[in-house]
Parts: C-alpha cells; sequence; structure tokens
C-alpha cells in the first residue's frame, strides 16, 4: 500500500449537542473533537445512547451542534447559508440509516434520483444513473417497485444506491444493518466495505460488526457523549 495524503473532510471541534427536554437537559454530546482525513475508513463503536447517532448526523451535517464548531472541507458550516449547505452537504455525503429512510411512495429508481433532483441534475440524466447504480447493486430487475414490495436487504441497496446517486466522496452509515438478518447484514456490510476497499470512498460506519471493526483503519470508541479512545488498527 502506498502512502496517502490526507487532509480532513470533516472535522469537530468541541461539539456540543443539548436536547432540551424542559424540565431536563440531554447531553448527548459533549466535547467531542473529531478529524476525518479523506479516505479513511473509520468505525464508530458505544453503547446504545453513547451519542453514536447524534455524532453522525452532526458528521454528516443533517444537524448542528449546540456549541463547538463544525467543517466541511475545511469550511466552517455555520458560515453557509441553510441551502448552500443542503447543496454541498447533498454533492459530498451519503448517508445509510437503520431504518433505510426510503420514501414509501417512491419506486426504487425514483428514490434513488430524489437526490439527484435536489442537485439540479436533468430528468434522462437522474434516471439513467438511477439505473446504473441499482444494476451494479443487483437490483436490475426491481427498480419498479415500492419499497413494501422489497425485502430488507434489497431496501438497504436500494438506500445505498440513492447514497451515492451524487457520487459523494464521503458515506455514513448508522447501523445499517441493524434490520437484517446476519446474512443479508454480511452482504451490506461487504457492499459498504468495497466503498472504501474499492472506490476509495471515505466511509464512516456505526456498527457492532466486530469482523467490519477490525478492518477498520480507526476505531471511535463513543462513552456517555464523549471519546472514550480512538484505536487505530495496524496496517499489513
Ligand atoms: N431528538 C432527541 N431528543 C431528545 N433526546 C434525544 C434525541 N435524540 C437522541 N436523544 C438522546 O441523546 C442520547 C444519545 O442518543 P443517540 O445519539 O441516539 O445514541 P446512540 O445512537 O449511541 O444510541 C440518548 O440519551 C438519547 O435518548
Ligand atoms: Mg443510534
Amino acid at each position: 500500500m502506498g502512502k496517502k495524503v490526507t487532509k480532513p473532510v470533516i472535522e469537530l471541534k468541541n461539539v456540543w449537542k443539548t436536547y432540551d427536554m424542559g424540565e431536563t437537559k440531554v447531553h448527548a454530546l459533549r466535547g467531542v473533537s473529531l478529524k476525518i482525513e479523506e479516505g479513511e475508513f473509520v468505525a464508530v463503536v458505544g453503547p446504545s445512547g453513547s451519542g453514536k447517532s447524534t455524532m453522525m448526523h452532526i458528521v454528516g451535517c443533517l444537524d448542528v451542534p449546540s456549541k463547538g464548531v463544525v467543517s466541511l472541507n475545511g469550511r466552517d458550516i455555520a458560515t453557509l447559508h441553510e441551502s448552500d449547505l443542503a447543496q454541498t452537504r447533498g454533492k459530498s455525503i451519503g448517508f445509510i440509516f437503520q431504518q433505510f429512510n426510503l420514501l414509501p411512495m417512491l419506486t426504487a429508481e425514483e428514490n434513488v434520483a430524489l437526490p439527484m433532483l435536489f442537485q439540479g441534475i436533468n430528468r434522462q440524466k437522474q434516471l439513467q444513473q438511477a439505473q446504473q447504480l441499482l444494476k451494479q447493486l443487483g437490483l436490475r430487475d426491481r427498480m419498479d417497485h415500492k419499497p413494501t414490495e422489497l425485502s430488507g436487504g434489497q431496501r438497504q441497496r436500494v438506500a445505498i444506491a440513492r447514497a451515492l446517486a451524487n457520487t459523494p466522496n464521503v458515506v455514513l452509515a448508522d447501523e445499517p444493518t441493524g434490520n437484517l438478518d446476519s446474512k443479508t447484514g454480511k452482504e451490506v456490510m461487504e457492499i459498504l466495505a468495497d466503498l472504501h476497499f474499492k472506490k476509495g470512498k471515505t466511509v464512516i460506519l456505526v456498527t457492532h460488526d466486530i469482523d467490519l471493526v477490525k478492518h477498520a483503519e480507526r476505531v471511535i470508541y463513543l462513552k456517555d457523549g464523549m471519546i472514550e479512545k480512538i484505536k487505530r488498527n495496524g496496517k499489513k
């Protein structure tokens, strides 16, 4: 393996996230600082409620911190207008959720085309790209199916295709196999690992899959809204 030139694509500086629940405040993140370098494969682990999803939403710029700074490609996202942020995020980051989050009224093809619509890509190009991605993910004969007409593994592959629609550099996945049986989960994990190992994408993955955690370059351990430790896996 050659040496990699790295630069942070996403950086969190002393990020806090507090949910105001009226009487009480929930500190979901308590001073998280983190640099994600281009082309990295990072696993995030930690017990339920430790702040993994909250951190992923902030890393993916789907949510903003209560305190602290988030930079995307070197720019503090607080300085971007909402529409510019949505645009930049849509181009550079693909998000995969445990619950798939597909739109039920749309077909697989239409779900995958949607992020391209928001980037102003013409309809013909959207559908071409959606079809190509779905074919690559083994869903050639499922393009016209609605989510309810698909198995869990197929739904997650549609969601992966959707995450890749705008060819993002960064792919974030939050417990993507949490709703899948173990065999289907393995298949989905292989697709995600390939995005890093074969396509060179920056991949950040929340998972309990020990095998996959072993393959990650760094493992971030979250506990009570803080980074407990970061382990760097040795590379052969
Ligand atoms: N929208 C919300 N409103 C209030 N509390 C929340 C919200 N989202 C998460 N939390 C709380 O923040 C903490 C971290 O949650 P989360 O990030 O989902 O953890 P994990 O993904 O590690 O299970 C938990 O205590 C959770 O109950
Ligand atoms: Mg979670």
